[in-house]
């Protein structure tokens, strides 16, 4: 892709829906008695994966541009797949839905892309087994069989912070009998606490853990997703970093749960302002507007407790952190090892090829940023077939003089399709 000299962004634009709260609002919709409706749904492959799975158990659902409605068939209404249950290169999908299916009276099989058919599922299989379901994997990964049994409650200790574990456990939860009770060491966003709270499942919430007891059906709902925070990113990191730019972020998800990088970014030096809407439009999820003008950054220190709060949000962080001045330093962020590509090593490897000072830890990075005066050069920048590695290099070649060259640049479809529209229209 071709960048200009001092490209900066100036206007506004609206995310897509999010693809976290998606993914939720439509699998509990499925389970849930009565017909849902919701609005402003992601439009990327990864929620389409978890509406084409809910289709094939036998989950009547429309859609209506950016409408979905489900007919929720209750907890234990779906039916045995007569197919593979597809959930493509998302694992959100994989491992929720796990969660759904380790309490029906039937067996599933579920298939995924090359990119999820690497990334492990150990971590759900664990716990779901001792609740009781009959799980087999291939050597640890997708394909998998999912035989439905009778759950019984357990307390459980998330061995990470993934939000994906502990919706797949407080699902299956929602089938076993007794108490189900998740803890986490660090918070990982909460997005099914909400929406299961939203759905009338009643969760008990505390700090570092979470109840649900087993048993009790769920309300259907009306729903506006609010946009998505990660989507948002790439260009709230460009407009922070790239001097001139002036942007407007509407209608964007603002949990602080999910969106710790604007956090980062002040610390950084940012300008930004934050206009939180008065009343959460769905599931109790904020939202707002950001407003970020471009200035020269410094690099930060990020605390690892606030890792899982801007997990999706280190590719562009670092990219962010490579314009900047001064040292940047990420620890404790080993899972960005087993998302759609490898970030980690990806960051690394294209944040040298821009020219960028980086240190790899097995955990983490550490970029010694160009700032305004050490120019970055172009470069071939590989994204793995990563949506989100595609999108922060878009960014990085944004910030360079010269054409870099990025490749799989139609994976934004499986979180942003619109992406290169919108970043036609606001780059100047
Ligand atoms: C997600 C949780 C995170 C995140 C992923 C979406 C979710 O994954 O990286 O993009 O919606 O719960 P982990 O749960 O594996 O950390």
């Amino acid at each position: 892709m071709k960048s200009e000299l001092r490209a900066r962004l100036q206007g506004r634009f609206e995310p897509p829906g999010d693809k976290s709260i998606g993914h939720r609002l439509a699998l509990l919709s499925a389970v849930a008695t009565g017909r849902s409706r919701l609005e402003a749904f992601p439009p990327g492959q990864d929620c389409a994966s978890t509406l084409g799975v809910l289709r094939a158990l036998s989950v009547e659902i429309s859609r209506d541009g950016e409408a979905v409605e489900i007919e929720g068939r209750g907890l234990l209404g779906l039916t045995a797949p007569e197919t593979v249950l597809d959930c493509g290169n998302s694992g959100s999908t994989a491992r929720m839905a796990c969660g759904l299916l380790a309490g029906q009276a039937f067996t599933s099989r579920l298939s995924g892309d090359e990119s999820l058919s690497r990334r492990p599922l150990d971590r759900v299989v664990v716990p779901l087994s001792r609740m009781g379901a009959a799980i087999e994997t291939t050597g640890g990964f997708l394909p998998m069989t999912i035989a439905g049994r009778k759950l019984r409650g357990i307390d459980y200790e998330l061995p990470m912070a993934s939000a994906q574990v502990k919706t797949a456990v407080l699902f299956a939860g929602l089938y076993a009998e007794g108490v189900t009770r998740v803890k986490e060491p660090v918070a990982s966003r909460n997005h099914t606490e909400l929406a299961l709270l939203a759905f009338g499942a009643s969760p008990v919430i505390r700090p570092g853990e979470i109840e649900i007891r087993g048993g009790s059906s769920l309300s259907p709902g009306r729903f506006r997703i609010p946009g998505d925070f990660s989507s948002a990113a790439f260009f709230i990191g460009a407009a922070a970093f790239l001097a001139g730019s002036e942007l407007v972020v509407d209608n964007v998800g603002l949990n602080p749960t999910r969106a710790a990088f604007l956090e980062a970014l002040k610390a950084m030096g940012a300008d930004i302002e934050v206009e939180a809407a008065p009343s959460a439009p769905t599931a109790e999820e904020p939202q707002g507007r950001v407003v970020v003008r471009g200035r020269e950054l410094e690099g930060v220190e990020i605390p690892r407790e606030k890792i899982p709060a801007l997990i999706d949000e280190l590719p562009i962080l670092a990219v962010v952190a490579a314009f900047a001045s001064g040292t940047t330093r990420v620890e404790g962020a080993s899972e960005l090892r087993v998302k759609e590509s490898d970030r980690l090593s990806a960051i690394v490897e294209g944040l040298r090829a821009l020219g960028a000072e980086v240190t790899e830890y097995e955990d983490g990075f550490e970029i010694r940023g160009a700032g305004r005066g050490g120019a970055l050069r172009p470069a071939r920048l590989r994204s793995f077939g990563d949506h989100r590695m595609v999108m922060a290099w878009a960014v990085a070649a944004l910030g360079v003089d010269g054409e870099c060259a990025i490749d799989h640049l139609d994976q934004v479809k499986i979180s942003y399709p619109g992406f290169w529209q919108t970043l036609d229209r606001l780059v100047c």
